[in-house]
């Protein structure tokens, strides 16, 4: 089970700063249509975490067609802009969460996911706050028990707090994933992927060079 350090609450906006006003009726008739109901058998999965205003689940569903993104997201005005971004380019593979991934991982008993990406989770830098940090050695074995043979977690991160806390929890289940890009660490994620995500641009702007973290399956 869970380390006692650390806590599967989610803490964090659910609404943006602007009090901009939203019908809540329209926003969950529409989240509605693209609901995560559950994992079926016959489907290949991407779980995209933390998806703030969407533009990695819209990037995966593009470049990987034939699977579902189910994108796990509790701020509403970000999956708002996903939401209007799934139908203008037409998009079919994208489920939304609209909560915490803990939610979705909760009911799966077997190897279903094909790909897990969490791109700039939050840092959570005070110490005091430490324990919010979605990513901990307990939560990576928790995907390794629902990830498919092979399959990779994706975590991108600016923050050198978070580095250091990310390297200590892959060393903690080094039995369990092999860091494929661990000799390609002064790679940038344009090496790897033609995205650009609000808190990318945020660290771009800010001259913080972020990481990928790319650990695969054992
Ligand atoms: C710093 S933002 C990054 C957003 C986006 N991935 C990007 O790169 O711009 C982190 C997001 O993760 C979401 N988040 C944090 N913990 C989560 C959890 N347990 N389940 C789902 N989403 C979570 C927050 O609501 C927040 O919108």
């Amino acid at each position: 089970m869970f380390s006692s350090h650390y806590t599967n609450r989610l803490f964090g906006r659910t609404r943006g700063r602007s009090k901009k006003k939203i019908n809540l009726k329209n926003y969950y008739e529409t989240v509605d249509k693209y609901k995560f109901q559950n994992f079926d058998e016959k489907s290949e999965y991407i779980l995209d975490v933390g998806t703030g205003y969407g533009e990695t689940s819209i990037f995966l569903a593009k470049q990987f067609p034939y699977r579902v993104v189910v994108s796990c997201e509790k701020y509403i005005d970000g999956n708002i802009i996903l939401l209007k971004n799934i139908e203008n380019n037409k998009i079919k593979n994208i489920r939304l969460y609209n909560g915490n991934v803990y939610d979705v991982l909760e009911g799966i008993s077997r190897e279903c996911i094909n790909l897990v990406w969490i791109f700039f989770p939050d840092p959570w830098p005070k110490n005091r706050h430490a324990k919010r940090r979605l990513i901990t050695s307990d939560f990576l074995i928790k995907l390794h028990k629902n990830l498919k043979e092979n399959s990779e977690i994706h975590i991108a991160t600016d923050s050198f707090i978070y580095v250091r806390f990310i390297l200590n929890s892959i060393y903690k289940c080094k039995d369990y994933f092999n860091w494929v890009n661990q000799s390609e660490i002064n790679l940038s994620i344009k090496d790897y992927f033609d995205i650009e995500t609000k808190y990318y641009k945020k660290a771009i702007n800010s001259q913080r060079k972020p990481s990928l973290f790319i650990l695969r399956k054992l």
